[in-house]
């Protein structure tokens, strides 16, 4: 199949462009569009013949189950049998935005959406072509990350089509994501709200709304098996190992420079992900990429899935990356990192490297 390009301003989108890509998807057939996350590969989330055609363009497992986007709040009414007091506050102060509620599904979501769980992702997302597109479509568009299986998630169109050009219907380029990374992922059927996935929308943010909120045991140790399915399947992992360097600033940048110097001086082509302040040490052979200032996560964050795709493409032999500090989006962005490394993780403190 030939995948059509559609460009579209993000801010602005033209009617006549997203009215035929609301028309594909009515058709059950797969859209890839931009949120403010990254990009989404959309199908009529009520065609269970349409989110099965998801599965295979992305060589998704098919128990791992997909988001419903929505583009207003009472359409959650719909798809869920029961919205407490928690998901309807995070509503208020989230929606639209880089939040998904995990909440009792209704008989109607098809179980091709939730792999058979009695429960239901849902999400307003807040970029104007997704909201529009959903709108215009008419119905909840089921949409996962729209990069291949186990590759890191796409925050460009370019990405889209280098994973799925020829097996999706259309992509619709409204440029880079800002946030870069995916949509935070709530369970609200349990007592004291669970963050299944860190993401978009900081575990600070929810506690100010709801007090308390509990982490899924399997992000803080990675042997429990994770309550959200896609959580223990390999994931943003870039084609050459990545071991990432966690600690202090300076002396991770020390303990990396070592590793990047050795590696070097066997032969290899290596690259190194890192703040500015640490490219500058680093020799100029090294495939560098800059996740930007230091202390900056935003930008760390929007850049980490390009940098991981762009080791890729100059087919370096290994990679080493530097950690940022686990707080506010830091969170997600370590559980990416974490992930994307295999767990094959150094702590570095005060200039002695702990392993
Ligand atoms: O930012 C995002 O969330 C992006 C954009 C496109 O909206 N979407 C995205 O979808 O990241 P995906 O499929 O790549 O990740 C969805 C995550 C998976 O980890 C999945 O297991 C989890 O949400 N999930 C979906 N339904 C669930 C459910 N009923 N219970 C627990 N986890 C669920
Ligand atoms: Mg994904």
């Amino acid at each position: 199949m030939e995948t059509r390009y559609l460009t579209i301003r993000r801010e602005a989108p033209d009617e006549e462009i997203m009215q035929i890509a609301a028309a594909l998807l009515r058709e059950g057939r797969l859209v890839a569009f931009p949120t403010e996350t990254v990009y989404g590969l959309g199908a009529n989330g009520l065609d269970c013949a349409a989110v099965k055609a998801i599965y295979l363009a992305k060589g998704r497992p098919s128990d791992n189950p997909l988001i419903l986007h929505i583009a207003k709040p009472e359409d959650a009414a719909r798809l869920a049998r029961e919205i407490n007091a928690n998901a309807r506050a995070l509503m208020a102060a989230f929606w639209p935005g880089p939040l998904t509620l995990v909440l009792p599904r209704r008989d109607s979501v098809p179980d091709a959406v939730t792999g058979g769980l009695d429960s239901v992702a849902i999400r307003l997302p807040n970029c104007p072509v997704a909201r529009r597109l959903i709108e215009l479509a008419g119905v909840p568009i089921a949409a996962p990350s729209a990069n291949t299986s186990g590759r890191p998630s796409p925050t460009t169109a370019q990405a889209v089509i280098d994973d799925l050009a020829g097996r999706i219907d259309a992509v619709l380029d409204g440029g880079p994501c800002g946030i870069g990374l995916e949509s935070t992922v709530v369970d609200c059927t349990t007592p004291v709200p669970t963050i299944l996935r860190p993401g978009g929308i900081t575990r600070e943010q929810l506690e100010a709304v709801l007090g308390e909120v509990e982490i899924d045991a399997a992000l803080t140790q990675p042997k429990e098996t994770p309550r959200s399915p896609g959580m223990k399947y390999k994931h943003y992992a870039p084609k050459a190992p990545l071991f990432l360097f966690e600690g202090e600033a300076e002396a991770t940048a020390a303990a990396l420079l070592a590793e990047v110097k050795a590696a070097l001086g066997r032969g290899e082509k290596v690259g190194a992900l890192v703040d500015e302040t640490t490219a500058l040490l680093l020799p100029q052979e090294t495939v560098t990429v800059c996740y930007g200032p230091r202390g900056d996560i935003k930008a760390a964050a929007a850049r980490l899935y390009t940098a991981l795709r762009s080791f890729d493409r100059q087919a370096v032999a290994v990679i080493y990356a530097t950690g940022v500090a686990e707080d506010g989006l830091g969170l997600a962005l370590m559980n990416r990192l974490r992930k994307a490394s295999g767990y094959q993780i150094r702590c570095i403190k005060g200039g002695v490297d702990h392993g």
